[in-house]
């Protein structure tokens, strides 16, 4: 049972390099069922959810070795087993975008229903919903869907909305399908650009991802491939929080300001400044932030998992700031931990409105889920006393070195 213990301190400074995205990379895990033969995949987390993902490979009789400095490697077998066992899909709900690919190569997929989770109920009708459009047959059995094709057929898709998942899974069926699909209303994540420039490379036919119509002209086989994982905007995103509560100026390397448009905009109304750098970003606050108001949406309006880092962040700031929830409407759950930290949160339904304190207080609390467990150590630094932030393995789902990262830049934080 490991805890993160935070204490105020002095400003941050400095610099500390950003890594690939969590989610990026399990989605590329997930394509390399498409095609037999060896991967390379660099700038790979070390992360829990990259183990849980490779572990699940394994399950399908897959070979996965790393990530080692960054470097992981897949041999996909040609006797592939199209199965997601119950153990680690409950552990991960991501693991359901190996259904579209497996579908699309084998004709045939076993994957446990994934649950619920922390952030409310979390269907996947959307997924289904278009792998059939493509000419999939379901049965759900003993918690299991069965899903089966003959070759996929090439289609129109219109999501009923640009869920992520959903987009990542047709998408992923849609290039060895016959013929054309057209995936409209898909979600434009940079993670869906990077995993549909990974398909390109390995020889599908993939354009306009990043935009709402996604064109796929399917093909009859792909090969395998080398690729490096775009930089993980939501770990940038927790720097610039972190910087934003405790002031300071700090370089976030490797990190790509083009993919946090909408974020980098409401944290300079706040009054953080916050430009490229040579290699990434630079970001300094110098004074007590103003609050704001701020709506998730998909992207590129603000991602919900930003969310908790800015509730973290308006709770420290100057003012009033209504938060509206627009994609999980139980993703509030860490306000009451916020709350233990005297924090000013009243939520009602899926809004929030913050009223920012001088200073929270430091108090044993626990991260709910990843992002809202990196939020609380944030709001530690400018807690008086001691945040103990137990349930510190959601952090490590997401956070490769968080602790040693914040440390490195003049924190106070300490893994017990
Ligand atoms: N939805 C449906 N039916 C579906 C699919 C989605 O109703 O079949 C709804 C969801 O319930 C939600 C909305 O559509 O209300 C959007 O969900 P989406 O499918 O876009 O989310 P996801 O693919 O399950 C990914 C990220 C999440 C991130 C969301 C939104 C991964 C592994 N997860 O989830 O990231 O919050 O997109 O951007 O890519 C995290 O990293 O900690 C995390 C939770």
């Amino acid at each position: 049972m490991s805890v993160v213990v935070v204490r105020p301190g002095s400003p941050l400074e400095g610099s500390v390099r950003i890594g690939g995205a969590k989610n990026s990379v399990l989605k590329l895990l997930a394509a390399t069922v498409l095609a037999e033969g060896d991967f390379t995949i660099r700038n790979v987390p070390d992360i829990a959810d990259v183990h849980c993902m490779a572990d699940l490979l394994r399950a399908m009789r897959m070979t996965v070795t790393g990530p080692t400095d960054g470097v992981l490697r897949v041999h996909s077998p040609a006797d592939l087993l199209p199965e997601a066992p119950y153990e680690l899909v409950e552990q991960m709900r991501a693991s359901i975008v190996v259904l579209g690919p497996l579908l699309a190569r084998f004709g045939e997929a076993k994957v446990a229903m994934p649950g619920g989770d922390d952030f409310g109920s979390r269907p996947i009708d959307f997924h289904l919903r278009a792998l059939e459009l493509l000419g999939a047959e379901f049965e759900s059995r003993h918690g299991y869907i069965h899903g089966r094709c003959d070759r996929l057929l090439g289609t129109k898709l219109l999501l009923d909305f640009p869920s992520v998942g959903a987009t990542e899974n047709a998408l992923m069926a849609a290039v060895l399908a016959k013929g054309s699909t057209v995936i409209d209303n898909a979600a434009r994540e940079p993670e869906i650009a990077d995993l549909a420039a990974f398909l390109n490379r390995m020889g599908a036919q993939v354009l306009g991802a990043g935009t709402s119509t996604i064109e796929v002209e399917g093909v009859d086989q792909l090969f395998p491939v080398e690729h490096e994982v775009i930089p993980d905007r939501i770990e940038a995103a927790t720097f610039l929080a972190a910087v934003g509560v405790a002031g300071g100026e700090i370089t976030l390397e490797g990190a790509r300001p083009d993919h946090m448009d909408m974020l980098v905009t409401k944290l300079a109304e706040m009054g953080m400044r916050i430009s490229p750098s040579n290699d990434g970003l630079w970001a300094m606050a110098n004074k007590r932030l103003r609050s704001v108001d701020f709506s998730t949406l998909p992207y590129p309006g603000l991602a919900t998992d930003y969310k908790p880092l800015l509730v973290a962040m308006l709770s420290v700031a100057d003012g009033v700031g209504i938060v509206t929830e627009n994609l999980f409407a139980g993703r509030f759950r860490y306000v009451d931990e916020l709350k233990r930290m005297g924090a000013d949160i009243r939520t009602e339904a899926h809004h929030a409105i913050v009223r920012g304190s001088e200073q929270l207080s430091g108090a044993p609390v626990k991260a709910p889920d990843i992002r809202a467990g990196a939020a609380l150590v944030v709001a530690g630094l400018k807690a008086d006393g001691e945040t103990i932030v137990g349930d510190a393995h959601h952090i490590d789902r997401g956070y490769e070195h968080f602790v040693d990262k914040l440390t490195s830049l003049g924190a106070d934080v300490e893994r017990r």
